[in-house]
C-alpha cells in the first residue's frame, strides 16, 4: 500500500527519518550503544584484528561510509569489498577477521556466497540485514537487523540510511567494548546519531527546490557526482540512483581523483553535483572541495552543491546550493544523500518513467 504517495519510492524516502530512528531504538543505554544482539560477543570483538565489509550496489556504498566511522571510533582496520570480487580472489582472512555483510534483502546470492566463503575460511561473520530470518542472517554468526521496514521500490533508499545507522551503531558498540574512546566522546556521537532523524525530516520538508532542479535537468545526457571522504560513497550512491531510475549516464568520483582523469569530461553545461563537507567539521577538506568547484566551473561545469546551511564559501562558487542542516563530519552522509534520493526520483518522474520498477532490474538478485 502506497499510503497516498505517488510511488513506493516516494513513500520510502519519506520514511527515511523513521528508518534511522527505528534502527537506533532499543540499542542505547545510559548514553552508550549496547546492541542486545551482540551480548556475549565481547571476547570476539577484543580478539579481532581487522574487519572486511562485503556487499553489493547501494549496500556496498553504505558499507563504504561505515569504514570511515568504524576505523575512526574503534581504531581497527576496516576495508570494504564487493561480495563477488571478494569471493573469487584469494582474500587473506582468518579467525581474527570479522566479515560484515550488508544486505537489505538478506538473499543477494553474490553476498551469500561470499559469507559462506568467509565462514569456510575460518572468519567470523556478522550480518546487517533488513529482512527477519533471511538466508544471509541465518548463516551468519551474528546479526544486527536494520529496522527500515519492508522496502518495495527496486531502488534502495530507506534501507541505505538504515544500513549506515546500523554500521555506526556497531562502530560505537565496538569502540565501547574495545575501550578505544572515552565514554564522553562516544556519548557525544550517540547524541549526534539520535539527532539525525529530525534533520532528515527538515530536508524532506524543503524538497521543492530539488524537484525543480530535476525538472530542469530532465534532458541531461550525463550527470557527474563528486565527493571526498564520506562524501565519496554518497557521490557513488547519487550516481547509481540516477542510472537505475532515470537511465542517465551518471558517474561518481572521489574529488581528489578529478585531476587524474575525470576532469577531461568537463565541458560547458555539464551538470556536476558536489557533496561539500562542513567548513567547521572538515577544516582541511572543505577548502579543497571549494577549489575543486572553482576549477570545474572555470571549465563551464554547472555545479549543484550539497552543503551545510550557511556555508559562506560555497554560495559564490556554486550555481545552485542545496542546504543540509549542521552535523558532525561523520553524520553528514546521512543528510547529504537525501537530496540525491529525491533528485533521482523526481528526474525519473519528470521523464515519465516507472520509479518503483526500473527496466532490467530485480529487487533482490538471487542469482550469481
Ligand atoms: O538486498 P541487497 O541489499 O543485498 O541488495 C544489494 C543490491 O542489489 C541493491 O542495493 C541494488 O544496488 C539496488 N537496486 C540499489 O538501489
Amino acid at each position: 500500500d502506497k499510503g497516498g504517495w505517488s510511488s513506493f519510492m516516494a513513500k520510502e524516502i519519506s520514511e527515511e527519518p523513521d528508518a534511522v530512528a527505528n534502527t537506533i531504538r532499543g540499542r542505547v543505554e545510559g548514553g552508550q550503544v549496547v546492541i542486545p544482539e551482540l551480548a556475549g560477543l565481547d571476547e570476539l570483538f577484543l580478539d579481532i584484528n581487522r574487519i572486511v565489509i562485503i556487499a553489493c550496489g547501494t549496500a556496498a556504498y553504505a558499507g563504504t561510509v561505515g569504514t570511515y566511522a568504524i576505523e575512526r571510533w574503534a581504531g581497527i582496520p576496516v576495508t570494504v569489498e564487493l561480495s563477488h570480487e571478494f569471493r573469487y580472489r584469494d582474500p587473506v582472512i582468518d579467525a581474527r577477521t570479522l566479515v560484515i555483510s550488508v544486505s537489505q534483502s538478506g538473499e543477494t546470492m553474490d553476498t551469500l556466497m561470499a559469507v559462506r566463503f568467509a565462514s569456510e575460511s575460518g572468519a567470523k561473520t556478522l550480518s546487517i540485514c533488513n529482512t527477519q530470518g533471511a538466508t544471509i542472517a541465518r548463516e551468519s554468526d551474528a546479526v544486527v537487523y536494520t529496522h527500515a521496514g519492508p522496502e518495495v521500490a527496486v531502488a534502495s533508499t530507506k534501507a541505505f540510511t538504515a544500513q549506515i545507522t546500523a554500521l555506526y551503531l556497531f562502530g560505537l558498540h565496538l569502540a565501547r567494548v574495545r575501550g578505544t574512546q572515552t565514554p564522553q566522546f562516544l556519548a557525544s556521537q550517540v547524541e549526534e546519531l539520535q539527532a539525525v532523524p529530525d534533520k532528515i525530516a527538515s530536508i524532506l520538508g524543503a524538497s521543492e527546490k530539488i524537484a525543480q532542479l530535476a525538472h530542469w535537468m530532465a534532458d541531461s545526457r550525463a550527470v557527474l557526482f563528486l565527493g571526498r571522504h564520506v562524501g565519496y560513497p554518497i557521490a557513488l550512491e547519487g550516481a547509481l540512483k540516477l542510472k537505475e531510475l532515470a537511465y542517465i549516464h551518471a558517474e561518481g568520483f572521489a574529488g581528489g581523483e578529478l585531476k587524474h582523469g575525470p576532469i577531461a569530461l568537463i565541458e560547458p553545461g555539464q551538470p556536476v553535483f558536489v557533496v561539500v563537507p562542513s567548513p567547521r567539521g572538515s577544516a582541511i577538506l572543505h577548502p579543497k572541495v571549494i577549489s575543486t568547484i572553482e576549477e570545474i566551473r572555470a571549465r563551464g561545469a554547472r555545479v549543484i552543491a550539497i552543503a551545510e546551511q550557511g556555508d559562506a564559501a560555497v554560495l559564490p562558487s556554486a550555481d545552485e546550493v542545496i542546504p543540509i542542516p549542521l552535523a558532525g563530519p561523520l553524520f553528514e552522509p546521512l543528510l547529504a544523500v537525501i537530496p540525491l534520493h529525491i533528485f533521482a526520483m523526481e528526474l525519473a518522474t519528470a521523464k515519465g518513467l516507472d520509479v518503483d520498477q526500473p527496466r532490467n532490474l530485480a529487487k533482490s538478485v538471487t542469482v550469481e
